[in-house]
């Protein structure tokens, strides 16, 4: 079986066609990064330009952000739990996100104003390590649920910012609904990287969060001078491409580049979405068991689905052999070019490029993708080595699957 499998979309919309991205875009995005830069940890992660890799693939430019850096946390999740976290205390002290910053909001006035907090969540590692980051640094308590099969040595990384963390035997949108649930019962605050409907605040704050890495990613690829024709994005509950893909088309506008959205064969709820055509979103069930452990999620989320369904021209779906030679290409590249260490959701999207670019089965995708010598191809590794033994298993020991 071919490891890639592509739908096109056969209801795809003109760029901003009936969208609403006013909570997505650049001022948005302005406000955002003005928050996370009063992190003593804050620093904007690299853009890397690959040029030997682009001439490789008959491509004109190849980018990729490197969130491998971000806050010393190996990815780019902790933005969106920093700064829901961050809205949600200073909604509590009356005032708005702009008026407050990190220092302030560790500070024992805010303490003493909001009173004893726990955050809870469901991760299967990123969110989790990010939420328990931000907890820890705002002098909160966070608990974290993880699905059944997660690496405990993610789990480790959670408990080590001082948070309660527990691997259960649910699968990824099982554990979701149980720690909702417990929350409610202990009254402790939800906050879920994804949403569905009645939960959708907390989300777009997360949402949000997510777009520092874009306006960075934007300013420096004006500063390259280079202007993407084609955005891969890899999505779980699809939060991250929703907030990257609004972002990119308030910026682009008309002038959008084309979208692609990829995910792992074991949760690919958006292929199968885009498969269906009937402009549901639609689920997927079982372990959900995939290298791409970020990406491990079957249910599309609530605030960004319909975008999802609209705008992109294509969904693949991936065996994770895909990751994995994507991991490959950026940690062992061709002479020239620059490493980046890249972990199994974060090189996905390059994975898929090299399927493209290099098998004969990419063929006539990349022929209907208009993948050539006058493209730039923008993709964002959204993690490095957060699992640093299966990542040694997969760079030096060629594993390539669970
Ligand atoms: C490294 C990484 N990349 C991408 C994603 C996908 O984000 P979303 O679930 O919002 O689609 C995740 C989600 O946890 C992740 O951890």
């Amino acid at each position: 079986m071919t490891k890639v499998r592509v739908q096109f979309n056969q209801n795809l919309k003109a760029p901003l066609m009936g969208a609403d991205i006013s909570s997505i875009d650049k001022a948005v995005a302005e406000k955002v990064r003005a928050f996370h830069s009063t992190f003593p940890a804050y620093t904007p992660t690299p853009l890397v330009k690959l040029d030997q890799l682009a001439s490789e693939f008959g491509l004109k430019n190849i980018v990729v952000k490197d969130e491998s850096f971000r806050f010393g946390l190996k990815a780019f999740k902790v933005l969106g739990g920093t700064y829901a976290l961050g809205t949600i205390l200073a909604e509590k002290i009356g005032k708005d996100i702009s008026e407050v910053d990190c220092e302030y909001l560790s500070s024992e006035e805010v303490s003493k104003a909001v009173g004893d907090i726990t955050f809870a969540s469901t991760t299967d590692g990123n969110h989790g390590r990010g939420l328990a980051w931000a907890a820890e640094q705002f002098n909160k308590k966070a608990i974290v649920y993880m699905p059944k099969g997660s690496a405990p040595i993610r789990r480790d990384n959670i408990r080590s910012h001082g948070a309660e963390c527990t691997i259960t035997e649910l699968n990824y949108n099982d554990c979701v609904r149980m720690a909702f649930e417990k929350a409610k019962e202990n009254n402790w605050i939800t906050v879920q990287d994804t949403s569905w409907e009645g939960y959708t605040e907390i989300p777009l704050a997360i949402m949000q969060g997510y777009t520092t890495l874009a306006i960075e990613a934007l300013e420096q690829m004006q500063e390259l001078d280079v202007l993407p024709t084609h955005i891969f994005l890899q999505a779980g509950v699809g939060c991250f491409a929703g907030a990257m893909l609004g972002f990119f088309m308030s910026v682009y506008g008309e002038k959008c580049p084309k979208f692609v959205i990829v995910e792992p064969d074991a949760a690919n709820c958006y292929y199968v979405s885009a498969c269906a055509n009937d402009g549901k979103p639609h689920n997927v069930d079982g372990d959900l068991l995939t290298l791409m452990a970020g990406l491990a999620c079957g249910e599309p989320n609530l605030n960004s689905w319909e975008m999802l369904l609209d705008y992109p021209v294509a969904f693949a779906t991936c065996a994770d052999e895909v990751a994995a030679t994507g991991m490959r290409v950026l940690g062992a590249p061709i002479k020239g070019d620059p490493p980046l260490t890249s972990g199994e959701s974060g090189a996905a999207t390059i994975g898929f490029l090299h399927w493209l670019m290099q098998s004969e089965d990419g063929q006539e995708t990349k022929e209907r993708l208009e993948l050539n010598e006058d493209s730039t191809v923008f993709c964002i590794s959204t993690e490095g080595d957060t699992s640093p033994e299966l990542y040694k298993d997969i760079m030096w020991s060629c594993k390539n699957s669970l």
